[in-house]
């Protein structure tokens, strides 16, 4: 059996006015009408997998039980973080959780604010990675890079290695976020894979590799684990202990360092929803390219998104070409679809003006 733990920290700017630090982009509907978190809590749940371990912080504790329970999902344990230190922590303290009861299980780890439509060929893969994982190596799930994405991380497979095989691959090294030229270079190369952001192995594996290439963070997070409190349903990790972790992504901290590295090329469509381009494009444009939810009218667009979640706002767009328009009850942004990266910007400047 494979144990899923779910990531629902971050607060994911990119989708501003929609994704806010109050309610982030996995919790909301952005394509069809479930949330990207019940999208990737669906995906791997049911035979073969046990009930998830969930991630998150105080204040999205009520909307990740109620999203859960909508699709009849019971969590394992709801794990709440006092504050968010990245995905090192995160990770490691589900697997220091799942320890106390089997430290040969197999634990999933998968970010919840990613689009993976076909679940089925999705668990397939998974599936297909489990004996390496048991075999003891950390195991990557990689996708066809498309284009120099500085956000993500590479996946170098080793000499030997077919990034189109359907079996896990080793891997000779892992390079988080790299800069615009060596990405430029991956691309080119077939060598590389996107690292997707989900990872399987052994919960002795994982720890291990924490003792070997990040061992302060080991000793915080037994530190906080150890004196978790149950509180009505929630596992909540100690806060003093937890102030002394650091903050680092599991990326940097430990697949960079890691020689037991694998990766499960998957061929079919991932997206990371990291901009409203990138929903434009998820959301299957009609002939004229354009996108149109409740509460918008298009006349005479192209290439365009135009969405409102306000019933009490008509959005209407005339004779845009290649345009987001994007409205909620508090806020407007409008932007030509390839800047719509830029929304960042606004968050910004809204912050600083406070
Ligand atoms: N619980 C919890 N606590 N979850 C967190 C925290 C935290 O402190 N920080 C991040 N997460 C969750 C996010 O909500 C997201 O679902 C996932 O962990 C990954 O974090 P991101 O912050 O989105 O990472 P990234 O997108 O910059 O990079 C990662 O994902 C890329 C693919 O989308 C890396 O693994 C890259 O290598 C990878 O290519
Ligand atoms: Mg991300």
């Amino acid at each position: 059996q494979v144990h899923p733990v779910f990531l629902c920290g971050g607060s994911g700017t990119r989708l501003w006015p929609l994704s806010r630090k109050s309610y982030p982009k996995q919790f909301a509907a952005i394509l069809g009408d479930e949330s990207l978190f019940q999208g990737s809590a669906r995906r791997l749940t049911g035979e073969g997998f046990s009930d998830p371990i969930v991630v998150t912080g105080d204040p999205y504790r009520f909307v990740v039980g109620e999203q859960l329970t909508t699709l009849g999902v019971r969590p394992d344990a709801l794990m709440i973080e006092p504050e968010g230190r990245n995905t090192a922590p995160a990770i490691l303290a589900a697997a220091l959780w799942q320890e106390k009861s089997d430290p040969e299980a197999l634990m999933l780890v998968a970010p919840s604010d990613h689009v993976i439509p076909d679940h089925a060929g999705f668990r397939e893969a998974v599936f297909a990675a489990t004996n390496r994982a048991l075999e003891g190596d950390l195991v990557t799930f990689g996708i066809r890079p498309d284009r120099p994405e500085t956000g993500y991380g590479y996946l170098l497979l080793a000499d030997d290695g077919n990034p189109a095989s359907d079996t896990p691959q080793k891997l000779a090294s892992f390079i988080e976020k790299p800069d615009a030229d060596a990405a430029e270079k991956m691309v080119a190369d077939h060598r590389y894979l996107w690292n997707a952001g989900i990872f399987l192995f052994k919960v002795r594996t994982l720890v291990e590799a924490y003792k070997a290439h990040a061992p302060e963070v080991l000793t915080g997070v037994r530190r906080a684990v150890d004196a978790a409190k149950g509180d009505l349903g929630f596992i909540r990790l100690d806060a003093a202990a937890w102030a002394t972790v650091p903050d680092i992504s599991v990326d940097y901290a430990i697949m960079e360092k890691a020689g037991n590295l694998s990766v499960m090329p998957y061929g079919g469509k991932w997206s990371d929803l990291g901009s409203w381009e990138a929903v434009w494009q998820d959301s299957n444009p009609d002939g004229d390219g354009m996108v149109v939810s409740q509460n918008a009218t298009a006349i005479d667009c192209k290439g365009s998104l135009l969405r409102s979640e306000s019933d009490r706002l008509e959005l209407v767009g005339i004779g845009l070409t290649d345009t987001v328009a994007i409205a909620t009850s508090d806020a407007i942004v409008i932007a030509p679809r390839a800047e719509s990266q830029r929304v960042k910007e606004a968050v910004a400047a809204l912050k600083a003006r406070g």
